[in-house]
């Protein structure tokens, strides 16, 4: 799969003051060491803070809200209210569109703005620009997809982003990466070093509308042979959403700035160990079959969207599975097991309506698509 298709589908399945900053930390200087496996010691409790969520309704922001509440800040959403509008109905809502309708944000203020919402420069500007005299704290969602290549091994948050020849392409499915490379700039720009811009890798877990994930608990719980992708070693990462959630909180409390990839988990892992992992906890009711990465791509299947969590990691994604995490660590980010996340997901989907279940598990190589690729690579033998 190519970046961009990559970036595409991403994009598409996803659908106080500053001068009161004085305890701001700076995540983004120079690279940290690499801590070792991340403690889950919960932070003392905080002072409240108001917290403003641009959006807040889909599946990473009502992870957000939760664990803001959980602490005992006070959260305010901005929306269009068209999205899950019965969610939190003891929040305060704003209604309005990013798009030329801020007016409710107008003479309010909030310690802090997470926005989980923005995928066009010239929105994040004038978000970004409207609150910088009355919010103190810009923390905005970005992606590991701003990245041109992950052609290098353990890659930090050095390496190079997505450029876009017409910044004003406001194309976000096709120019996703690039776009958010260019909100996060936009962010920086409206308020300089009151800024976070966090960069999830694929985030996974209950509530996620895209299915990809949701694909391999859903096929390991179903049981039989099952296709799995490459010879096993490929490394990958990804982040449970209330896991993320809750260190947007983490980084709001502690007022950390600067960019940081944000994935996990703590240590490097294959897919093997994952799925093999998952399949334990489900009841070992799958028989793993590994499929080489060159006889999958001469099928036809495709890394990422049909073997979710995977790409074959060479050439351009010869860091595929590698990007350090360690700033996001040291700013407080700690990973559940993605054997709770397995379980959690297929509890999930189970107490979705049948129309949204069968939605959420779409994503993933179809049965008997699955079924010929593995007869055919058994008779090759
Ligand atoms: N999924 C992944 O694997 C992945 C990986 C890396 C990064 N990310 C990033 O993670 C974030 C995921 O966000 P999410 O969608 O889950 O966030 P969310 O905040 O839960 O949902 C999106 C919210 O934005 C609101 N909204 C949409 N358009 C709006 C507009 N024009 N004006 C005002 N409000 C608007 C929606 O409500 P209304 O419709 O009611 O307005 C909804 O509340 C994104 O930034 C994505 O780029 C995702």
């Amino acid at each position: 799969m190519t970046l961009d298709r990559r970036n595409f589908v991403l994009g598409s399945l996803a659908t106080g003051v500053a001068a009161a900053c004085a305890s701001k930390k700076e995540a983004s200087t120079a690279s940290v060491a690499t801590p070792g496996p991340a403690t889950a010691a919960v932070a003392p409790r905080p002072a409240r803070k108001t917290i403003l969520v641009l959006g807040g309704t889909g599946f990473l922001g009502p992870h957000v809200v939760t664990a803001a509440l959980a602490r005992g800040h006070t959260v305010t959403l901005f929306n269009r209210g068209k999205t899950h509008p019965g969610l939190f109905p003891g929040v305060e809502k704003l209604l309005g569109d990013r798009d030329g309708h801020l007016e409710a944000l107008a003479n309010r203020t909030w310690d802090a703005v997470v926005d989980p919402s923005g995928y066009v420069p010239r929105l994040v500007k004038a978000s970004a620009e409207l609150l910088a005299p009355s919010v103190g704290h810009y923390v905005f969602v970005s992606t590991i997809s701003v990245y041109a290549k992950e052609d290098i091994r353990s890659p930090d948050e050095s390496l190079a982003v997505a450029t876009i020849a017409d910044p004003t392409n406001e194309d976000s499915k096709a120019n996703y990466g690039a776009l958010k490379a260019l909100c996060e700039r936009a962010a920086e720009a409206a308020m300089p070093g009151r800024v976070a811009n966090l960069r999830p890798g694929l985030i996974i877990g209950p509530g996620d509308p895209s299915g990809r994930f949701s694909h391999w608990p859903t096929r390991l719980a179903a049981g039989g042979e099952v296709l799995a992708p490459g010879d096993g070693s490929t490394p990958v990462q990804y982040i449970d959403g209330r896991d993320l959630g809750a260190w947007i909180v983490r980084v709001i409390e502690d007022r950390t700035v600067g960019t940081m990839n944000a994935l996990g988990p703590a240590q490097p892992v294959t897919i093997k160990q994952v799925l093999d992992d998952c399949n334990h906890a489900l009841g070992d009711k799958a028989r793993l079959t590994w499929v080489d990465a060159g006889f999958l791509e001469q099928h036809g299947v495709e890394g990422w969207s049909e073997l979710p969590m995977w790409l074959d990691n060479k050439g351009d994604y010869l860091g595929f599975g590698t990007l350090q995490n360690a700033r996001a660590v040291k700013a407080g980010l700690v990973f559940r097991p993605i054997t709770e996340t397995a379980k959690d997901t297929l509890a999930w989907l189970d107490t979705l309506p049948e129309v949204e279940r069968a939605k959420a598990r779409s994503t993933g190589i179809k049965p008997d698509k699955e079924a010929k690729v593995l007869a055919a690579w058994h008779a090759r033998k």
